[in-house]
């Protein structure tokens, strides 16, 4: 039987595929078998850090087409991979037979000590369902103030729907050990104080220039910086997820998988009800919580771009300043993304 961990946070952007893609590599390289689901329907996911971009997911083996092993993403560095995508958002309508087909797809599955779930940003229904279907969950949080907030909303949701296993956090990107130290002893004490959720440290992550250097190169910083401070902070986080005594007995995937549908059945039909209500009054909440995923998405590739710019506008300054004492403008450097992003693809 797998553990089964879902990584989560309240607010985009804060490295919640960076660390389910890393720490599943660590764990791996440690001898065991995991597998990565990518839950995450936006751009910033596990196709961009790994260069890798599936023509099919689980939408296939929802509809029956494919098999999970038609779609799986065999040893990549040592794990597999379940490319999720459209697939997740179908959860949310699955007739009995897709669901029926899909619970089985994962009973021929089993084989892994480690199943993974990177989730999207934000609290939508199909991120909860996870959430409450895993016996172990990690939350993702920065130093910042309104990744803190969030995340405080999206322990108050989960303590809301009875959530009752702890929740292991991690700080990440931090650039101080003490602000850490300090946010998290907050986070706490408000969590202790107003919530049922209990929350236990996993560890921090330290924020590192190579981390954005392997997304351009789209290899894991785990592969590309074994010895950088960032994949040292991954390895002592996997030493103690393994170490970890669980107090809970490990979930048969078929389980997390009904558990998860019939939340998501529920969840979804009280929304219905809701949004049927507000139709006449006001806008679709939905589309705009949509709206709203992909703004912050947007906003995430917007500096990604800006720091792959910089990359290249740096790189090819100092190359030019080699070969030709005359440097050219920085200003005549034109960067195609999305040429940048096909060359990649192919
Ligand atoms: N420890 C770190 N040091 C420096 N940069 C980091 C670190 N962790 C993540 N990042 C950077 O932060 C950005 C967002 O990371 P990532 O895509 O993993 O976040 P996410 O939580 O999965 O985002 P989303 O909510 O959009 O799915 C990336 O550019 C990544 O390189
Ligand atoms: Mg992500």
């Amino acid at each position: 039987m797998a553990r089964i961990i879902t990584i989560t946070s309240g607010k985009g952007g804060v490295g919640k595929t960076s660390i389910s893609l890393n720490l599943s590599l660590a764990l791996a390289a440690e001898g065991f078998r995991v597998c990565l689901f990518d839950a995450d329907l936006g751009l910033a996911n596990v196709n961009i850090l790994t260069g890798i971009y599936p023509k099919k997911d689980l939408e296939s083996v929802i509809s029956g087409q494919l098999s999970l092993n038609d779609i799986l993403i065999r040893d990549y560095q040592g794990i597999d991979i379940i490319p999720g995508s459209s697939g997740v958002e179908k959860l949310a309508d699955l007739t009995r037979t897709e669901t029926g087909t899909l619970i089985s797809a994962f009973l021929d599955l089993d084989a892994y000590d480690f199943f993974i779930f990177d989730t999207s940003a934000g609290i939508s229904a199909q991120v909860l369902s996870f959430c409450m279907a895993s016996h172990e969950i990690i939350l993702v949080v920065t130093t910042e103030p309104t990744s803190l907030t969030d995340a405080y909303s999206m322990l108050k949701v989960l303590s809301k729907y009875g959530y009752d296993c702890s929740i292991k956090v991690i700080v990440n990107q931090v650039t101080e050990g003490k602000t850490a130290q300090k946010s998290y002893a907050r986070l706490k004490q408000t969590v202790s104080r107003f919530l049922s959720a209990k929350i236990e440290p996993l560890g921090i992550i330290a924020s590192d220039k190579n981390v954005r250097a392997s997304v351009i190169s789209q290899t894991p910083f785990f592969i590309l910086f074994p010895g950088t401070v960032a994949s040292r902070c991954i390895s002592a986080i996997a030493e103690k997820l393994i170490k970890n005594q669980r107090k809970t007995m490990d979930l048969p995937l078929e389980f997390f998988w009904d558990n998860c549908l019939t939340f998501l059945e529920k969840h979804h039909h009280r929304k219905d009800e809701k949004a049927k209500e507000k139709e006449t009054t006001k806008p679709n909440t939905d589309i705009l919580e949509k709206i709203s995923q992909m703004e912050s998405k947007l906003t995430l590739l917007i500096k990604e771009v800006g720091d792959i710019r910089q990359f290249l506008e740096t790189h090819v300054v100092m190359t030019a300043k080699k070969e030709e004492p005359a440097c050219p403008e920085p200003e005549e450097i034109v960067l195609d993304f999305e040429s940048w992003l096909n060359t990649k693809k192919g």
